[in-house]
């Protein structure tokens, strides 16, 4: 998790560079955050605030000497995983001697061990995290270094501390007294580095997005790269010791484009670009007219030989997952499951080359899910990604795939990435539908609704005044199910999750028919349903389960493709056919989280405890 970000070199407004962009990395992690900065004339300053990045902000405004100038610093905003929210645990750590300073990324499994031998050497430490640990380590080794006048005591510092460390990291680290000198590392948690290359400054940041309009250049690092930026601009990448070359990306300026408009929130912006994200899902991809699917990763598919589809993803991936593997049964008639990612190898895994293991993710940099599929790449698995953010960590690493192209999700709680990753997987289906010659006009009705959702989920959002109603009544009880029959079971799990995150309410999802075998119990005036019903084959089963909760005085919204007579609410999404209902009720139910938050006063796009990108295990 955390949003790490640093700079070298030539500007004297180092520490506004690194507040801009921890704002911009902020859905990360926002815990707590802090920078360390640093000039020519040796001197460092650190400054730290609990709380969001805008507290960090008036921090350095207060503190800050007036005629202070800084050229180089690290910055994190902290999402904890080892010690309290604390000042004192807030990044940048420090060694004994305050003059090196480190931000980190992930998590330092054996830091115990590491602690109790520096403690018995006598060192001590202000806080718990596992990072700081590492700072304390890196400053003995390079203080021992700086001591014979070595140049490279810096990077031999950290050379001599990286093969003592398990788990997960990204490091970026600097020194008082080596002015304009940085370290970036990565392993198993994302770093990205960039260039401008008009000025020679340097960069690193935890996603691209964050240098766009600072480095017009970047490079992915890999895991065991380290860059060493130096005093004079130049630097080097070196992989388990050896200098090596990387290529360089442009950054695209579309990077840029997470403002808020005339939003309230980003969810709500989110929401809200549906019709057009699903329009980019299509575009050059699907022919509606000929019904052709043409995309480049479907020619790489066409030649690989598989049987079964597996999705392993994390929660809102995952559920996108689970309709994937309702839609290869549905069109492909596909054996298809879906697993949890962070489960997958708690238990036995044979990997078969009859599997196609596809990892579906936002963030592309999900640890739960980059742990199997190392482990399935290891073992000779085939693996396809279908991923949001372009040159993650999960789209590297696949062998095939698939983008989502939702654009830059900054709301914590998943929404558009979600829809279109939906669409995704349900392409993927129907082009083994294809493949395998399967029902044909199954696969043109798929199709042709596909076509009608930019419009299908533009009527949703027409609806959003009415959904804020509804919304307000529910945001008054503390539990609440959401309840569905058939393929789309994962769509009610979805709106549940959403609920929760944003809400802080309890929200459950089950399959309708389950209820009667216990969770009825439950079922009191206070605690409503919210089912959805499709116009289907079980349209008159669902209405006969509506009956049986309100006999048991429990209220019900029924979010449905046409009118519910027995409901107490009904929300009725008429122009949504076959198909498009799955897409329809989801964008229903993200703004009926929406809109039950907001009656809460919740903070919707930073919802407490979550990160948006959650790159530790
Ligand atoms: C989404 O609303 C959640 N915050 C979360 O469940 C998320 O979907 C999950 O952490 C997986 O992330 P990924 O898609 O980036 O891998
Ligand atoms: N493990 C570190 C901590 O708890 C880093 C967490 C992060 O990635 O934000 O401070």
């Amino acid at each position: 998790m955390c949003g790490i970000f640093a700079y070298s070199w030539r500007r004297k407004d180092a520490d506004s560079i690194l507040l801009h962009g921890l704002e911009r990395l902020e859905y990360r992690g926002y815990d707590s955050a802090g920078i360390t900065v640093g000039n020519d004339a040796h001197v460092v300053e650190t400054f730290k605030a609990v709380g969001k990045v805008s507290a960090l902000v008036k921090e350095v405004s207060k503190k800050r000497p007036s005629d202070a100038f800084y050229q180089f610093g690290i910055a994190h905003t902290r999402w904890a995983t080892h010690g309290g929210v604390t000042v004192e645990n807030t990044h940048p750590h420090s060694d004994v001697e305050n003059r090196l300073f480190l931000v980190h990324n992930g998590i330092v499994e054996n830091h115990s061990d590491l602690a109790e031998r520096l403690s018995s050497a006598g060192v001590s430490f202000y806080g718990q995290t596992d990072s700081e640990v590492v700072a304390k380590l890196i400053g003995k080794e390079t203080a021992a270094r700086l001591r014979t006048g070595s140049p490279d005591s810096l990077l031999e510092g950290v050379e001599a501390v990286l093969p003592r460390l398990e788990g997960a990291y990204a490091l970026v680290i600097m020194h008082a007294d080596l002015p304009g000198e940085l370290i970036g590392v990565k392993y198993g948690s994302p770093l990205v580095f960039g260039r401008d290359t008009k000025t020679g400054d340097s960069f690193f940041a935890s996603d691209v997005q964050a240098l766009a309009g600072y480095a017009d250049q970047v490079t992915f690092l890999d895991d065991g790269d380290l860059v060493r930026i130096k005093p004079d601009g130049t630097y080097e990448i070196r992989s388990e010791g050896f200098l090596v070359s990387r290529p360089f990306e442009r950054v695209e300026t579309e990077h840029l484009k997470t403002e808020k408009g005339n939003f309230e929130h980003f969810m709500l912006k989110e929401i809200f670009e549906q019709p057009k994200i699903m329009k980019a899902v299509f575009q050059g991809r699907v022919d509606f007219e000929h019904l052709a699917l043409n995309a480049a990763a479907f020619q790489d598919l066409r030649d690989i030989d598989i049987e079964r589809v597996k999705f392993i993803a994390c929660w809102t991936s995952y559920h996108a997952g689970w309709a994937g593997a309702y839609a290869f049964r549905e069109y492909a008639g596909m054996s298809a499951t879906v697993e949890i990612a962070s489960e997958f190898l708690n238990s036995p895994v044979r990997v078969d080359p009859k599997i196609l293991y596809v990892f579906v993710s936002q963030s592309g940099e999900t640890a739960d899910a980059i742990e199997p599929l190392k482990f399935i790449k290891e073992h000779g698995g085939k693996t396809f990604g279908i991923v949001n953010v372009v040159g993650s960590s999960i789209s590297r690493l696949t062998d095939f795939g698939l983008f989502t192209r939702a654009g830059t999700e900054v709301g914590v709680a998943s929404t558009k990435a979600f829809t279109a990753q939906l669409a995704v997987v349900t392409l993927l289906a129907l082009f083994y539908a294809i493949k395998r010659g399967e029902d044909f006009r199954k696969y043109r009705s798929a199709l042709n609704d596909l076509a009608k959702l930019p419009e299908v989920l533009q009527s949703v959002l027409s609806s959003s005044g009415e959904i804020a109603e509804v919304a307000k009544e529910l945001a008054k009880r503390p539990h609440l199910f959401f309840l569905w029959r058939g393929s789309m079971l994962p769509i009610a799990a979805e709106a549940a999750l959403k609920f929760k995150e944003i809400t802080y309410l309890h929200a459950q999802s089950m399959p309708l028919g389950e209820l009667k075998h216990g969770t009825l119990a439950l079922i009191e005036e206070s605690c409503p349903s919210v089912v959805f019903l499709p116009d289907d084959a079980l349209f008159a089963q669902n209405q006969s389960s509506i009956s049986e909760i309100q006999a048991r005085w429990g209220k019900v919204l029924a979010i449905s493709a046409k009118p519910v007579q027995n409901a107490d609410w009904n929300l009725v999404l008429p122009s949504a056919p076959g198909l498009t209902f799955a897409f329809a009720a989801t964008v229903a139910g993200q703004l009926l989280a929406y809109h039950a938050a907001l009656e809460l006063g919740r903070e919707i796009d930073r919802p407490r405890n979550l990160a948006k990108s959650v790159t530790v295990k």
